[in-house]
């Protein structure tokens, strides 16, 4: 159990370090803003987040995404997940490892199949380039789910989400690309991936962490995080 519980703690630390140095090495204020979560829509936020693909080609070449994923990322279908506001880099991994079988999906992974760098770095900067997704207030009533996006339970395995997908689930820091935003995400789709993490049909989480990390929820606490960071 300790060594287990050494190794969870161990890799996270890791994980966040890497992280936590990148950005600090930029910019020291702005670390210390990284450390509250970053919500925020301005220019300077957007344009770091976007990464180096150009939105406005982005903007033409998702047509066929947009019908699935909204127009501006915000999708109506709520199996269909937002990427409004989403890092470019992380959708950028996302549509590698759909091409790689890394991650496997019957429509994204034909979807991402035929996809070169310059488009996949241009639609994701157009989906980033938007407002960050938001949920609508989340219920104070689930205590469950507010306690492990928190707090965690170190003795499970679980680190507060808090310590890597932001305090409000906006992710970390505009440059850190690592940890997606889920604040805001549709419940369905959380709860979905949350559990194929748990079941081991996700396993492209870097170091294996989101589904170290789910092992010992139940049903019922992973719906509670699911409908907590939803809200956000
Ligand atoms: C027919 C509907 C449909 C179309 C068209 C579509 N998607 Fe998707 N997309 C989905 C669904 C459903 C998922 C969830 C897949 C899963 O569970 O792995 C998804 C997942 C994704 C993800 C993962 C998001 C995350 O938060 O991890 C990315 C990135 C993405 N799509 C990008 C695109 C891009 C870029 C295009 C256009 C080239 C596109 N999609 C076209 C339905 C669609
Ligand atoms: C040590 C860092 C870390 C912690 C703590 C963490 N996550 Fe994650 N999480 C990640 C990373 C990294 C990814 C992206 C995986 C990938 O590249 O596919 C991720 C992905 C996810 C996704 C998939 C998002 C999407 O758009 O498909 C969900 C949902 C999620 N995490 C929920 C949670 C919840 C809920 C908690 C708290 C119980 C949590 N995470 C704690 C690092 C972390």
């Amino acid at each position: 159990m300790l060594h287990a519980k050494t190794n969870i703690v161990g890799l996270a630390l890791v994980i966040l370090l890497l992280t936590t140095t990148a950005w600090a090495g930029e910019n020291s204020d702005q670390a210390n803003k990284g450390r509250v979560g970053f919500a925020d829509d301005s220019p300077e936020s957007i344009k770091l987040r976007s990464g180096s693909g150009d939105p406005v080609a982005g903007k033409d070449k998702s047509e066929l995404c947009q019908g699935c994923h909204g127009e501006d990322g915000n999708s109506v279908e709520t199996s269909i997940p937002k990427l409004s506001g989403q890092y470019a880099k992380y959708v950028a991994k996302q549509l590698r490892n759909y091409q790689a079988g890394k991650r496997s999906h019957a429509i994204m992974s034909a979807m991402a199949a035929t996809m070169d760098d310059t488009d996949l770095a241009d639609i994701a900067a157009y989906f980033a380039s938007q407002n960050k997704m938001k949920g609508k207030g989340s219920n104070s009533s689930n205590r469950i789910g507010k306690n492990l996006f928190l707090n965690g339970d170190i003795d499970r395995n679980i680190v507060a989400c808090i310590n890597c997908h932001g305090v409000d689930g906006k992710g970390k820091a505009p440059n850190i690309s690592l940890f997606p935003v889920i604040g805001g995400q549709h419940k369905s789709y959380l709860l979905k991936e949350l559990n194929k993490f748990r079941e081991g049909a996700r396993s492209n989480s870097p170091g294996g962490i989101m589904s170290i990390m789910t092992e010992t929820m139940s049903d019922a606490e992973l719906e509670a995080l699911a409908d907590f960071s939803a809200g956000l």
